[in-house]
């Protein structure tokens, strides 16, 4: 079965096997009676993964989708959210109700399921910032297991799911709790910048979103029309001594500080700065706007892209002596 519509890289790969989950129920059936005999991987958007070769399992597509209140008062919304919906709809959906708290993440490609995985963030705000729990098949006995927020152990693009539990359980619903009572993160500058242009309107989750699809759409490409996986690679977080050294070589460097330790120096900037900004290799290059997202120009292989990838990351280590470490799951 061609993969081809189900990621976004667009890379013409196949898979042995191939089937959809609509419930838990499904899901878990799917699983145990294949467990002795292939390896299985589970699929939402395929917007953060990079197929580099064939597939010889199963890929299973989580569909499961649900949107239902579970509590609601005055100034509070509590969604459950099936994992097998579309991120950005939702993020749509609670913004055109008024419902502030993911409004910053709209337009990031993938689905629900996906969402804490690696705890997708944009501009400002994490998707851990509103989650209560996260309900999760576990292979092991095939019931279903509660993850409080805490439990999930959620960090910067991280969580137990990627660790510990890796291969060990699928993501079957949300629980985000939004709000009623609005206050929004634009510390991200350009937010204020559109903001500003129209200071009498009033600012709600909806005007909010639309400010990031626009920021979005004038430096991302749409997978849509030009295939990639967003961001390739995470920004490095580096102690304060080594961020240091490179602000002094390079003063204009952006840099923000994570805790008192440590300092994030984006990886676009050391993309960029190593001079592979809007060059190609072969089908592959870094897009013209954001060095940080590659993009493939046209009957690109996944394998291509890695080999990319991996020259950029030698290539930013001989300069700047810093690993930068892909984001996206290499399959
Ligand atoms: N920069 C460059 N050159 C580039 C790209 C960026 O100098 O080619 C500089 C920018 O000028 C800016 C800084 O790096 O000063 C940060 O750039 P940007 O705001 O575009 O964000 P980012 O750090 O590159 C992260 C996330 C994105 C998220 C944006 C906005 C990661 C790995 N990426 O990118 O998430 O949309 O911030 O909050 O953390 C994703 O994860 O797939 C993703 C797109």
């Amino acid at each position: 079965k061609s993969l081809l519509p189900y990621h976004t890289f667009g890379a013409k790969v196949n898979a042995k096997y191939f089937t959809t989950a609509k419930s838990s129920h499904e899901l878990a059936e799917i699983i145990s009676e294949n467990n002795n005999n292939n390896e299985f991987m589970i699929i939402g958007g395929g917007s953060n993964v990079l197929f580099t070769k064939d597939y010889e399992g199963l890929i299973i597509k989580n569909e499961i989708k649900g949107f239902e209140i579970i509590d609601e008062d005055d100034s509070t919304v509590t969604l459950k959210i099936g994992a097998g919906e579309n991120w950005h709809n939702i993020v749509m959906k609670t913004v055109e109700k008024g419902w502030q708290g993911i409004e910053n993440l709209a337009l990031i490609p993938g689905t629900v399921g996906a969402s804490p995985i690696q705890n997708i963030g944009a501009y400002g705000v994490e998707v851990k910032d509103v989650i209560q729990e996260v309900e999760v098949l576990d292979y092991s006995d095939f019931t279903l297991k509660t993850y409080s927020a805490k439990k999930c152990q959620f960090g910067y693009r991280n969580s137990i799911f990627k660790n510990e539990l890796k291969g060990k359980i699928s993501v079957i619903s949300i629980t985000i709790k939004l709000n009623k009572d609005w206050s929004f993160n634009t510390s991200y500058g350009a937010i204020n910048d559109v903001l500003s242009k129209k200071p009498d309107l009033e600012v709600t989750p909806l005007r909010v979103a639309n400010v990031i699809i626009g920021i979005r759409n004038s430096k991302l490409p749409d997978p849509k029309e030009i295939g990639n996986c967003g961001s390739f690679f995470k920004n490095p977080v580096l102690a304060n001594t080594i961020a240091d050294s490179i602000l002094k070589e390079y003063p204009n460097a952006p840099h923000y500080p994570v805790g008192d330790d440590f300092t994030k120096i984006p990886a676009g900037w050391l993309i960029e700065t190593t001079g592979w900004k809007g060059k190609s290799k072969g089908n592959v290059g870094t897009y013209p706007k954001q060095a940080l997202v590659l993009v493939n120009n046209g009957g690109a292989t996944g394998e291509e892209a890695w080999d990319l990838a991996m020259t950029i990351q030698q290539d930013v280590y001989n300069k700047f002596s810093i690993k930068i470490e892909p984001e996206v799951n290499i399959v």
